[in-house]
């Protein structure tokens, strides 16, 4: 008896779920909607968002691209820093708020989600190995800077060390690649040419790594990095062939041709649509 009583009632909400799906059939809603997706920015994080998506649409767009986009990690979460930080400015959107902002964001930002990644960069020789390569003043007996500031910086014609003519060489030479030492001024904004640069720039809060020169910025793209073009923009040239090497080594040969072969692929998959 127990059992009929328990098949009954399952059997009448049973038929009322269908009764009320009908009723919801009958009156179908297909006026425009507006999907709405909230990932839990704080009030704050959204005005950099939204204003940012007019002035700067580029960088949202590539933003929105990546992978960290979608997980709702925002501008907020990178570029905030400490009021008292000889980084901290503020961006004409946020001026006359508590809210203070650097464009400069080393890997120190990154450790705080990424601490495992960041260790790992700190063992390899594009941390501080990288920078010191160009700014030890001991390397190779001195040579290494000489050549920078005394010999392409003409310091050999009377040129000053601090001179901008004689830093030239250095930055448009070496920290592109190795990384520099950055500079702010009186606004605590960097100074052109001494930022951005390569992958061991020590920043002014001291410290040290530029991690999108492997995932460029505003995507960071595992896949971008895993490529071996992510790395030519540095390891290239008679100092450093690697690129050159491997394109023309049996794997970068295998490399271009299956490109070319899942690029047709693709192409012929379109076609066919
Ligand atoms: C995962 C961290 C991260 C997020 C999220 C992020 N940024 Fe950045 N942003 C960076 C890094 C790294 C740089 C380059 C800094 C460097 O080289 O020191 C940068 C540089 C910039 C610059 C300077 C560009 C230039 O060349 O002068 C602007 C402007 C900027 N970001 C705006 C934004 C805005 C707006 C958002 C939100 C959509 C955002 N960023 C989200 C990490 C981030
Ligand atoms: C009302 C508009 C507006 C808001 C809100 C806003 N910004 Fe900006 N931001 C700008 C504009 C415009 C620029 C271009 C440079 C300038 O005018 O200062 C800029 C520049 C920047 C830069 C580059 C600074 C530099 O010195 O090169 C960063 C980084 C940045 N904003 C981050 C943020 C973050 C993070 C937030 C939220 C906490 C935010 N912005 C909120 C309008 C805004
Ligand atoms: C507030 C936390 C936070 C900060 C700060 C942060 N990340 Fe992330 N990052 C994440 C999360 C969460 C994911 C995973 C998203 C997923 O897998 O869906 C991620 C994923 C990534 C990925 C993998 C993307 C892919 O294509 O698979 C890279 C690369 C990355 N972050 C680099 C950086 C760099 C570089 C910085 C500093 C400039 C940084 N992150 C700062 C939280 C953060
Ligand atoms: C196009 C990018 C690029 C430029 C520009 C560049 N380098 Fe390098 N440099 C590299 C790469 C990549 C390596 C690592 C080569 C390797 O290990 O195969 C390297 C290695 C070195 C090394 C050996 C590493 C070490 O710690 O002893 C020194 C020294 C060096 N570079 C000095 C300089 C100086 C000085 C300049 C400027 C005159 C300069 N480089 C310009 C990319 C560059
Ligand atoms: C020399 C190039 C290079 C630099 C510099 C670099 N990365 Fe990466 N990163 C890569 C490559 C390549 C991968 C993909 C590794 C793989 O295939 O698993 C990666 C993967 C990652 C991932 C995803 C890891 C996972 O398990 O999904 C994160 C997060 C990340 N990097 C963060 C960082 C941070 C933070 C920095 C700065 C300290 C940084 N990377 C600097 C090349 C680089
Ligand atoms: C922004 C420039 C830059 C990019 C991009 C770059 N490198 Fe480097 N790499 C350097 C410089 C500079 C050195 C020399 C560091 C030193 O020894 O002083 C170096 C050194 C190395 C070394 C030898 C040092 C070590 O830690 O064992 C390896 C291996 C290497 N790079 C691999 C890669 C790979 C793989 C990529 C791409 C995923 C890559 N690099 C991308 C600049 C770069």
């Amino acid at each position: 008896m127990k059992q009929l009583y328990v098949k009954v009632g399952l059997l009448s909400a049973a038929m009322l779920l269908v009764w009320t799906g009908m009723a919801c059939a009958e009156t179908p809603n297909l006026a425009p909607r507006k999907i709405e997706i909230k990932r839990g920015y704080t009030p704050e994080a959204a005005k950099c968002i939204e204003c940012h998506a007019e002035k700067t649409p580029g960088i949202i767009e590539d933003w929105k691209l990546g992978k960290m986009g979608h997980a709702g990690v925002s501008c907020y979460d990178c570029h905030i820093v400490e009021k008292d930080s000889p980084m901290a400015s503020q961006c004409s959107g946020l001026k006359g708020t508590k809210l203070f902002i650097s464009p400069m964001v080393s890997s120190k930002t990154c450790e705080r989600c990424h601490p495992t990644e960041v260790a790992e960069f700190h063992k390899s020789a594009h941390s501080d190995l990288s920078r010191m390569a160009i700014y030890d003043k001991k390397k190779a007996g001195g040579k290494l800077v000489a050549l920078q500031l005394q010999h392409e910086g003409a310091g050999f014609l009377g040129v000053e060390t601090d001179s901008a003519i004689n830093e030239a060489s250095r930055k448009s030479g070496c920290t592109f690649c190795h990384g520099s030492e950055v500079e702010v001024g009186p606004d605590n904004k960097p100074i052109n040419s001494s930022w951005p640069a390569g992958v061991g720039t020590l920043y002014p809060d001291g410290s040290v790594g530029t991690c999108t020169v492997c995932h460029t910025r505003h995507q960071f793209s595992v896949a971008e990095a895993r490529k071996p073009e992510a790395c030519a923009s540095c390891h290239l040239g008679p100092d450093h062939p690697d690129i050159e090497i491997y394109l023309e080594s049996k794997h970068g040969q295998r490399y271009l041709n299956q490109l070319s072969l899942y690029k047709s692929y693709r192409q012929r998959s379109r076609n066919a649509r």
